[in-house]
């Protein structure tokens, strides 16, 4: 009796700063051995690689390298979209030498100009179709989750796909702010449901005999996160993107997603994670909101099952989120909460923050230039940003401006 009580004492989510554990953080400054972090050079060629590993073993599982050579093919194109002020671009990125293998589907708004344009490298969650109600754009072909709101059925894209995520994509306004937009359905790269892995780019990956990635090897954060990284390579290459300036941003677990490919990869110049929560900015010993116990359950796919024995029992686990915020160092990074996406935990992902700080001061550069958690619609867009608005879990047109004036100031170099 004691023991299940405990046990449905630890389901519950915790919703009360009282009822937060008492907790003491691994030091990002401090290695594996006991060794001080004291100089830059020391973080870049010990201590980082260190921790990458251990959040590639423990957490998100390892990803295979770059495949030598990428082929892609540009499906559609114009330059005169939105109304004339856009160039359009669709690209479909083999992943794989397989022909009949995975494809990456990439879709671009462009604003026209010689010059190559700083890009917003962001997954979306129901097809490049569902951002923008232009009728040029390929619809998904693939499987898409349940949603007849959105125009799913069956699984299936319909029409009525179109434009139905429009409102978490301002699109022109990107463009008219001097940026472009790329993004590609996530469930290109592995579609989001556990399938032990049978399905997306994993089995393409398998050794011999192998049936599902090993204990320490890639789930399906990772995998989307490795084909960030392959849009990355095609973006590199096309001279109409300013490949030096590529800004990979992401909603909730398209979050925690861009934060693991801003880790994993250094050629993003800049990191945006949007309500990532748990396994995202979230600082995971807290158990505030979502736990590893209930992400792992609910979500058994996104991470690797190394992950699992830190279920009740962060306290174990060699890293913490805070840590993975650190990997972005120097690199602007930007962590932003909502107030009524207490399962994200936002004072969590505040301190996540501003536990990676003294990394970025290491390196020399600015940290969060605050100590205390800022109001609501208070955004601290310092190079170690922070902001907590108002409203749900979501993505909202002034998120938008928030990402674009941290971007200004810390990517682009323009002053407000
Ligand atoms: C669920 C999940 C979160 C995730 C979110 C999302 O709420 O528990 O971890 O971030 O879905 O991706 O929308």
């Amino acid at each position: 009796v004691a023991t299940s009580m405990l046990h449905a004492q630890q389901n519950k989510a915790i919703y009360s700063e009282a009822e937060v554990p008492e907790y003491t953080l691994p030091d990002p400054l401090v290695a594996e051995d006991g060794t001080k972090i004291e100089s830059a050079s020391q973080w870049t060629e010990r201590r980082r690689p260190e921790l990458l590993e251990l959040f590639e073993k423990e957490v998100y599982g390892k990803a295979p390298p770059a495949p030598e050579k990428i082929s892609y093919e540009v499906t559609e194109s114009s330059d005169d979209a939105l109304g004339g002020i856009a160039r359009r671009r669709q690209v479909a990125i083999q992943l794989t030498d397989d022909p009949k293998g995975p494809v990456l589907n990439v879709l671009m708004y462009l604003p026209k100009t010689d010059k190559p344009v700083p890009t917003f490298m962001t997954l979306n969650f129901y097809g490049n179709a569902s951002i923008n109600s232009d009728p040029a754009i390929h619809l998904p072909e693939g499987w898409l989750r349940n949603n007849k709101e959105k125009g799913v059925e069956d699984h299936k894209a319909t029409e009525k796909l179109r434009g139905a995520s429009e409102a978490r994509w301002p699109v022109e306004t990107i463009v008219k702010n001097g940026y472009g937009l790329a993004t590609a359905y996530y469930g290109d790269i592995d579609p989001d449901y556990d399938d032990g892995f049978q399905n997306g780019i994993h089995p393409y990956f398998y050794e011999e005999g192998q049936t599902k990635p090993k204990p320490d090897q890639w789930g399906s954060i990772a995998a989307w996160a490795w084909g960030l990284s392959r849009a990355m390579d095609y973006l590199e290459e096309n001279p109409e993107i300013d490949g030096e300036k590529v800004i990979v941003m992401g909603h909730s677990r398209l979050g925690k997603t861009s934060l693991w490919a801003g880790a994993t990869d250094p050629r993003f110049a800049a990191v945006i994670s949007n309500n990532s929560g748990c396994g995202g900015a979230a600082l995971s010993r807290r158990r505030f909101g979502e736990s590893v116990k209930r992400i792992n359950t609910s979500f058994p796919h996104w991470f690797c099952d190394n992950f699992v024995q830190y279920n009740h029992n962060e306290d174990a686990c060699p890293v913490d989120q805070h840590q993975l915020i650190a990997l972005m160092a120097p690199r602007p990074c930007l962590v932003c909460s909502a107030e009524g996406d207490r399962w994200a935990d936002p004072r969590g992902e505040f301190l996540s923050a501003h536990y990676a700080s003294p990394v970025y001061e290491l390196l020399g550069v600015e940290g969060l230039t605050t100590e205390k958690m800022p109001p609501v619609e208070q955004p601290v867009l310092s190079r170690l940003g922070y902001v907590i608005r108002t409203e749900e879990h979501n993505v909202k047109p002034r998120d938008w401006d928030r990402y674009m004036k941290f971007a200004d100031a810390h990517v682009v170099g323009k002053k407000d």
